[in-house]
């Protein structure tokens, strides 16, 4: 067994307590599936005022992060984990989804680098910086959230971490999940399908696969001109749009 290390690099160390200390991630840290460390960006300062930012050279609106705590404190962790990656956390970086949560998995160590204010000294880019990562195309007040969905999406894909292997995961066979149904079996008039009742298993297959094809396309169609299709796969999807047209029909 491994234990994943993810090193956070933030001005805001006690945002990361809480998500961290709850349900399955704490679980992997108490079983060393995961260790993850937060450092305080100002511990890397050496002035009395303990200075992270500063105005922008050139003018203009805001403050940018300076170079030299965030890189003293790259190498101050990178000096117990040489070959940990490092990422900055940024909206201009790669979009992150399933593909690379997965991709990360195959590393030992991460460290993330968390920011703030209007952006960072370019520098920081150019010194240790392996990849930068976006959580979408929307901007946040600081990299800290985003390092949370990329470390929870990451660790729940470690052998272990959960339950299962993750393996019938919506993504993770490219398309969206089926519907699921639990206990009553009759809610407010409306019912659990029938075919989940009957004990056939093929049949539940089939028509989980089919649902899973129907609501892919109806919600995203993108993916599936991304996922390989079998023949089986055509038969339901020629099934699913004849059903709807004679639904249009009726
Ligand atoms: N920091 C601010 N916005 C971000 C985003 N969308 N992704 C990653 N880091 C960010």
């Amino acid at each position: 067994m491994r234990t994943m290390r993810f090193d956070i690099l933030t001005l805001f160390p006690e945002m990361f307590y809480s998500p961290f200390e709850k349900s399955i991630i704490k679980r992997a840290i108490i079983s060393k599936l995961i260790g993850i460390r937060v450092h305080n960006i100002r511990d890397f300062t050496k002035d009395k005022h303990r200075t992270t930012d500063d105005y922008p050279f050139g003018g203009g609106e805001g403050m940018v992060m300076k170079p030299e705590p965030i890189i003293e404190g790259i190498e101050v962790i990178k000096k117990e984990h040489q070959d940990a990656r490092v990422i900055l956390m940024t909206p201009q970086g790669v979009q992150f989804s399933q593909a690379e949560a997965k991709r990360l998995t195959s590393y030992k160590n991460l460290i993330l680098v968390c920011g703030r204010y209007e952006g960072f000294d370019e520098r920081i880019r150019e010194f240790w910086v392996d990849e930068e990562i976006s959580i979408g195309d929307y901007v946040l007040t600081g990299g800290e959230l985003a390092t949370m969905v990329v470390i929870d999406a990451v660790a729940r894909l470690l052998p272990g971490v959960l339950g299962n292997d993750g393996s019938t995961d919506s993504f993770y066979q490219g398309i969206l999940e089926y519907p699921q149904y639990t206990r009553p079996r009759f809610y407010r008039g409306k019912n659990v399908p029938e075919i989940l009742l009957s004990g056939n298993h093929a049949k539940i297959a089939r028509w989980r696969r089919k649902e899973s094809l129907k609501r892919t396309s109806a919600r995203r169609p993108d993916l599936l001109k991304k996922v390989m299709l079998s023949p089986e796969d055509d038969k339901l999807l020629a099934e699913i749009s004849n059903d709807s047209d004679q639904e249009l029909r009726r």
